[in-house]
């Protein structure tokens, strides 16, 4: 199938940078190619190592993530390998959560959310950075859409009993994210999964990045 543009494209085209990762991310641009926007996640700025490693390898597992998600909607849509080193996709327009005000989003926007990462694990898929409140976007029509996969996973082929635990970790990103900005709307229920979810000491692993992996971001010189 023939790709909607090429890094060529890229090179002589406008776009503008949404994002500058850290050294072992990607950058992020915003793409204009006629009336459609595109994200492009690119590992092409990191170090030869890096990118022809980890970069390739992360590029691959996001977009195979995203095909296993084709259509359902909040999920970034018609993704494609630009070359080794970029996936792409639509762009989404909103704000992330954590720039958006806690009075923006109720707890019918909560529920949503649930409810999409309920519709992702019916494809077999975590994503299991839920927590992190940059890859949860509030769309312009108020709806939550989900971002970025490359640390997600595919749960076939899991014994039941780790399948659960992935699939809770995803739980606990969303109730997480809900008592931190309305914790009054967060019923006992949900408030106590989220306790138990945390107190499962063998996750500890999946509470974020170490500070020392994370490191600066690209300059926008770089
Ligand atoms: N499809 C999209 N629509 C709108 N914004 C996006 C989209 N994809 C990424 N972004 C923006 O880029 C940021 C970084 O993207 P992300 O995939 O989380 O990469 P990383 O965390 O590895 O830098 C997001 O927090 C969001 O602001
Ligand atoms: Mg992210």
């Amino acid at each position: 199938m023939k790709k909607p543009f090429t890094r060529k494209q890229l090179a002589s085209g406008r776009f503008d940078i949404l994002c500058k990762g850290r050294w072992a991310n990607a950058d992020l641009y915003l793409f204009q190619q006629g009336r459609s926007r595109w994200v492009i996640k690119d590992f092409f700025p990191c170090p030869p190592l890096i990118r022809k490693t980890w970069g390739r390898f992360i590029a691959r597992r996001e977009y195979q993530a995203f095909i296993k998600l084709r259509g359902i909607p909040g999920m970034p849509e018609a993704s494609f390998l630009m070359d080794d080193y970029a996936v792409c996709y639509r762009f989404i327009a909103g704000k992330t959560l954590k720039d958006t005000p806690p009075e923006a989003v109720g707890p019918e926007f909560f529920l949503k959310l649930e409810a999409l990462v309920i519709r992702m694990h019916a494809r077999n898929l975590v994503h299991l950075d839920i927590r992190n409140r940059r890859n949860i976007l509030v769309t312009d029509a108020g709806e939550p859409a989900l971002l970025d996969f490359q640390t997600s996973l595919h749960l076939e082929h899991m014994p039941k009993s780790l399948r659960n635990l992935l699939m809770d970790i995803d739980f606990s990103g969303v109730y997480k994210c809900w008592n931190n900005i309305q914790p009054e709307t967060l019923d006992p229920e949900r408030k106590a999964r989220l306790e138990t979810i945390n107190n499962k000491r063998s996750l500890w692993m999946f509470k974020g990045y170490p500070k020392l992996i994370k490191g600066e971001r690209r300059r926008d010189d770089q």
